[in-house]
């Protein structure tokens, strides 16, 4: 899904016009005749140039993954992409970082493609008028790419667990934030290009798999269990979770927090023995949903729960199903995530750059519940302002990839939140939350739409204000 194109901010139109020009003498030494020139136009994101296509809308991924042997990096795939050109588009370019593809067809033909495996992109070779739809199918089978994250020491996208006993323990899971979704599928891999998913996983018998969304089929063969998850609201790429291992699965009632009070689905996976220490954040689920959709509106999905691994990785904020490492269990990283689920898999990203809006508002969610289980808000809003001052700060929209996930993005950004809440208080606020978490400054945003949003519904007043925290070079005075 991706919705209909608005006026690029200025910003966006100067770099592309600097890009062209850059380009300009790079096409002078052109291909030759046999290598088709490479006309694809990454989405532009200011991080992440090369990520996605421009004028690309993924809608719909159809995605089967057969794993064999858990816990090593091997795997087979076949995705069927919907597609629809927003503009004429002379070829379909997807991020792919995966192993080699074997076949590709469009609406059930054959059809051309190239894939550059160093350069991350799988190239359809066959162009989509502007308005038009198709239907892409490819097929994989290898070993998934390694994507090292840029600041820490972990790699990005699909990961492997190991089974210590070589008893059938291993496990294997997705770890997408920001671009390592393309290790394992192909995608176009920006969060400014949500869609809809159906996943379909084919493991040994005895490992469980799931996926983000709801669980529609289940087949058993002797060699093989399979199921198939539906997620059925647009997702950012990123946020897909697929898991696959010995999980147990541990259900609870559901939650009235969906739309019109409607019931939301709960159920978490544990790996075996997982301590009773561990499991207990969890059983609050319900209660941090409830509190949660006070502040923010009805819970954007029909379903949630949270996976716990065992890997050494941040928790992330998985669609529909958060992937909790072991360490990071605890109620204030729940909470965290949970927001996420309106904030970055409901309400969208535009850039990477506008990261803060996810970190902040989620950030700010982990205040909500402190004041919710009656603690005094006041010393963490403290503690925040001085983790600023002691490591430095900086403008909230990020300007390299290592700002990624800093302080300024969780910190900055939840501060922000509260000066504005501190400025309209607390009726105004929670309007203004529900609103943007509805979509109401667009399901796809930057940060000029959120302070657009907020000098319309809340005041010029509190847009200076919330300006000062986006742009100022050091921080504004604690709210
Ligand atoms: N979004 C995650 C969270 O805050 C954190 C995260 C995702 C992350 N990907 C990352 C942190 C890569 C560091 C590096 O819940
Ligand atoms: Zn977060």
């Amino acid at each position: 899904m991706r919705p209909a194109a608005r006026p690029s901010r200025r910003a966006r139109r100067g770099r592309w016009l600097l890009a062209g020009a850059l380009l300009l003498p790079a096409a002078a030494q052109s291909p030759p005749a046999a290598e088709p020139a490479t006309r694809d136009r990454p989405v532009g994101d200011t991080l992440y140039p090369t990520l996605g296509q421009a004028d690309l809308d993924a809608r719909h991924y159809d995605v089967h993954l057969t794993v064999t042997q858990p816990g090593t990096r091997a795997l087979s795939g076949e995705v069927t992409v919907t597609l629809r050109a927003t503009r004429d588009l002379p070829l379909i370019s997807l991020d792919f970082l995966g192993p080699p593809v074997t076949f590709a067809r469009w609406d059930g033909q054959p059809v051309p493609y190239r894939q550059d495996r160093p350069g991350g992109k799988l190239r359809i070779l066959r162009a989509l008028p502007a308005g038009q739809q198709a239907s892409v199918t490819l097929r994989y089978a290898g070993v998934a790419g390694l994507l090292p994250d840029p600041v820490f020491p972990f790699t990005l996208g699909w990961q492997a667990v190991p089974d210590p006993l070589k008893v059938g323990g291993g496990a294997n899971f997705a770890f997408g934030e920001p671009d390592g979704t393309r290790t394992f599928l192909p995608v176009n891999d920006h969060p400014s290009d949500p869609a809809t998913f159906t996943v379909t996983l084919t493991v040994p018998p005895g490992t469980a798999a799931v996926a983000s969304g709801e669980r529609v089929r289940v087949t058993d063969t002797p060699g093989a269990h399979t199921v198939t998850f539906e997620q059925t609201r647009p997702i950012p790429t990123y946020a897909l979770a697929v898991h696959l291992g010995p999980l147990e699965e541990q259900g609870s009632p559901a939650v009235p927090v969906g739309e019109g009070g409607a019931a939301v689905a709960r159920r978490d996976y544990f790996p075996p023995g997982t301590p009773g220490a561990v499991r207990a954040p969890y059983r609050r689920t319900g209660e941090i949903l409830g509190v949660l959709s006070d502040w923010f509106g009805p819970f954007p999905f029909a379903t949630y729960g949270s996976v716990v691994v065992t890997a050494h990785l941040p928790a992330l904020e998985t669609a529909t199903l958060s992937t909790m490492p072991v360490a990071s269990s605890s109620d204030r990283v729940l909470v965290h995530e949970t927001a996420h689920q309106w904030f970055g898999n409901s309400v969208t990203l535009r850039d990477w750059s506008d990261v803060w809006l996810n970190e902040g508002f989620a950030t700010y969610a982990e205040l909500l519940w402190h004041e919710h289980l009656g603690q005094d808000p006041r010393p963490l809003a403290e503690a925040w302002y001085a983790t600023l001052q002691r490591r430095g700060t900086r403008p909230l929209v990020a300007t390299d990839a290592t700002e990624l996930f800093d302080s300024s993005a969780y910190q900055r950004g939840a501060l922000a939140l509260h000066a504005l809440r501190r400025q309209v208080g607390d009726p105004a606020f929670r309007r203004f939350l529900r609103a943007y978490a509805q979509g109401q400054a667009g399901p796809v945003v930057g940060t000029d739409d959120l302070l657009a949003f907020v000098r319309r519904t809340l005041g010029d007043p509190a847009g200076d204000t919330l300006q000062r925290w986006i742009r100022q070079p050091l921080l504004p005075p604690a709210p």
